[in-house]
């Protein structure tokens, strides 16, 4: 990995083994861009890919140039990556390269997440001073190269250089201009209860982008935008993958150019931002994560998945095992006391459970989502002997013990709101927006924050806690800062946000050892930004297994599934109404962090020898589903989405485990091959099946000794007898696990 600057050709040429990113300092002083794809050798130049008798766009308006960090007003009729406002109102701005240094390493963002290295051999990252002399505006943009990933980070830091206040209207953290269109862009949207599904869209002329204005990063879209060849398959092609690691107001866009060519923007929302820099004063975008592949979509996850697993994710439970928990959200909802929690926990021990969690409902007065939201402490009438005595009879059962929490809320029925009305969110003398019965707290306000971090500091040390479920169920309206003046009121949302990231820092160096997950009603703000202060995210309420195959399958794009939240519950299930067969559901969660999300004490003896053979599996497959390198197959995009099959392959690619689900059953079906990939062509796997001692065709089909060239070039064989298959009914799946022999 290099980072070449050449002071004859000013050509900056950012290389690893995978890919190269060049651009250089042209004459005027901006950055043009010249090349992002596999690496091309180190020290030609490469100026003949810019535009040549380009001396800036007064000479020739629309030229369709390819800028690292362009600006409004001088010719670039794109929109612009910054737009600040200077003192005399104008937002024309030329920044011009000024110094340059390359640094070793990777320097963290102050108040924002970030990917980092352990060592500073595993990345470089050259920092660029501009400066626009008329306005005082000075920008570091800053750009980290991975050693082992085909991976970028991008951020740009604004400084006001000048003497009267600067607004930056615009800053986006991320700017790549492409040389042509030929692209369809791949993005993951949805609601709640069904997100993240992938979605495709070939490139047309104009802007075409995905954003969020409800103060996180939200159900709708996730906060990422991938650039793939029409051509481009899982295992082969281009894929240019951009990711903002960020949990509020987003933009993802990608525009169009008349000559063609496409312009990909992202960063903050700026339809629902401004901030005013002081004189001396600077602003730090979040980072944007740029990843290039030109071995598939497949070739893009697996570099996000290692790099949001094992550089963004952090933390003492970043490596280790992520214990099989129960929650008791769906067994009671609201409904509890402590021996009905204690009964599901005892039942849950049984057959192998690692942790149990307690879910909403436990605090203030809260027998259901009227009241309580602010008033951390135990309800007694449901939990008399308090956390700390629900804790220890947990404990006593050899279990661990978590507990749910919604921090960034309040409900007009609660203590804190009789104290603190004015906490909440909402413009003086406007009626302020219910929903699910609460109000936000405005996280912005350092005081608030600091309240937070006691009255929770005090619940987390009040009893033995594991791990932490940090929820938020609602956005945000009618914002408005009440400490904030009128003319920074578009700092409101971003302030949020850097409060809640503040939280979250307090908590988890308070409490190093506890596990967090986050959640917002499901998955409304599964991003990267919060990755970086909880390994785990609740990926989507919806526990139904056909739904999760989508829903896992679109959110494995870019996350790892150590980080995917994953349970098994009851049926019907209380999203879709479905019946799916027990172990199709744990079959899907496997792929995820498993768990159970229902009441143990209905289990039938059958169903609980089941889950216990379950919850063995995944114990004895843990090592690869969490941390294994997963690949897509064939997924509910392809063909007539009746079958998905993904699998996980160990680092030593020793030990494979592969899921396939077909979801409805189809009468007399022909045979059908699924091929594997990223096994070891030379080793010879043993081949078995879970559930165990399934003697179905299927089964006999697989299982024996089979060479990787095998499964790679033929693969597994869904060979079903006919006679059979008329028993099976829908939703079925198998589980293949391969170990390398010898
Ligand atoms: C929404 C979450 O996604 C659920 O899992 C559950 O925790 C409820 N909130 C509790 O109110």
């Amino acid at each position: 990995m290099t980072i070449g600057w050449d002071e004859q050709t000013r050509e900056f040429h950012l290389r690893n083994e995978r890919l190269s990113y060049i651009f250089r300092v042209l004459a005027g002083g901006s950055l043009e861009h010249l090349y992002l794809g596999p690496a091309l050798a180190a020290g030609p130049s490469y100026g003949h890919l810019g535009r040549r008798e380009f001396g800036g766009f007064a000479n020739r308006l629309d030229d369709p140039i390819a800028l690292e960090l362009p600006t409004a007003g001088r010719g670039d009729f794109r929109m612009a990556a910054l737009v600040v406002e200077g003192t005399d109102g104008s937002t024309v701005l030329d920044l011009r390269y000024v110094s340059h240094r390359i640094e070793r390493g990777k320097p963290a963002i102050p108040g924002l997440p970030a990917t980092y290295v352990e060592m500073d051999d595993e990345a470089d990252t050259l920092e660029i001073l501009l400066r626009d002399e008329p306005s005082g505006t000075e920008v570091r943009l800053l750009t980290t190269i991975f050693r082992d990933m085909p991976a970028l980070a991008r951020s740009v830091v604004v400084r006001n250089a000048g003497a009267g206040p600067l607004r930056i209207r615009t800053v986006m953290s991320a700017s790549l201009d492409l040389p042509d269109d030929d692209w369809t862009l791949v993005h993951l949207s949805g609601a709640w209860a069904r997100e993240r599904h992938i979605v495709r869209q070939p490139l047309g002329p104009g802007r075409q982008s995905f954003s969020s204005g409800r103060g996180a990063s939200g159900h709708e879209h996730d906060p990422s935008l991938i650039l793939v060849r029409p051509t481009t398959t899982e295992a082969s092609g281009e894929a240019v993958g951009f990711s903002l690691v960020y949990s509020g107001d987003f933009l993802a866009e990608a525009e169009v150019h008349l000559y063609g060519t496409t312009r990909v923007r992202l960063g903050i929302d700026p339809e629902t931002f401004t901030w005013t820099l002081d004189p001396g004063a600077e602003f730090a975008s979040p980072e944007a994560i740029v990843v290039y592949s030109d071995t598939g979509l497949g070739g893009m996850s697996d570099a996000f998945h290692r790099l949001y697993r094992s550089r963004l994710a952090r933390g003492s439970w970043r490596d280790r095992d992520r214990p099989v928990l129960i929650n008791n959200w769906e067994g009671t909802y609201f409904d509890f006391d402590e021996d009905r929690l204690v009964a599901i926990a005892t039942v849950a021990r049984e057959v192998g459970v690692e942790l149990f969690v307690l879910d909403d409902g436990w605090f203030g007065a809260r027998d259901d989502d009227t009241s309580s939201l602010g008033d951390w402490w135990v309800d007694r009438r449901k939990l008399p002997a308090g956390l700390d005595g629900l804790a220890h009879r947990i404990e006593g059962l050899g279990l661990l013990f978590g507990l749910w929490i919604e921090p960034e809320m309040i409900s007009p029925r609660s203590r804190l709101f009789a104290e603190h009305p004015d906490w909440a969110v909402g413009v003086p003398g406007r009626e302020r927006t219910e929903s699910r019965q609460q109000l936000v707290l405005d996280l912005g306000r350092p005081e608030i924050v600091d309240h937070l971090f006691e009255a929770l500091s005090q619940v987390l040390s009040s009893a033995p806690i594991s791990y932490v479920k940090w929820d938020m169920n609602r956005n945000i309206t009618e914002p408005y800062g009440s400490t904030l003046p009128a003319d920074r009121q578009g700092e409101f949302f971003h302030r949020y946000i850097l409060g809640v990231y503040e939280l979250y820092r307090r908590l988890t160096a308070a409490f190093p050892e506890i596990l967090f997950e986050s959640c917002a009603g499901g998955g409304g703000r599964f991003d990267p930004g919060l990755l970086a202060f909880a390994p785990q995210a609740w990926t989507s309420d919806d526990t139904d297994a056909v739904e999760r195959l989508s829903i896992q399958w679109g959110t494995s794009l870019l996350y790892p599934l150590s980080s995917m939240g994953a349970h098994v519950s009851a049926v019907p299930n209380h999203q879709t109404g479905r019946i799916t067969p027990l172990a199709t559901r744990a079959a899907t969660a496997f792929f995820g962090v498993f768990g159970y999300e229902l009441d143990a004490t209905r289990w039938t003896a059958e169903e609980r020898a089941a889950v216990a053979d379950q919850i063995a599996f995944y114990r004895a497959q843990r090592e690869v589903l969490q941390r294994g390198r997963f690949v897509r197959l064939v997924g509910p995009e392809d063909g007539d989405g009746n079958l998905v099959a993904w699998m996980a392959v160990a680092a030593d690619r020793r030990r494979a485990v592969v899921g396939i689900y077909r979801i409805l059953n189809r009468p007399n079906p022909g045979p059908r091959r699924i091929r594997l990939r990223g096994l070891d062509p030379a080793a010879t796997y043993r081949v078995s099946t879970w559930p165990a001692g399934d003697d179905d065709a299927v089964s006999r089909a697989n299982q024996g000794l089979r060479g990787g060239d095998v499964l790679r070039r033929v693969g597994l064989v869904l060979d079903a007898d006919r006679h059979e298959v008329s028993a099976e009914g829908d939703f079925w799946a198998r589980v293949f696990v391969l170990d390398a022999t010898g």
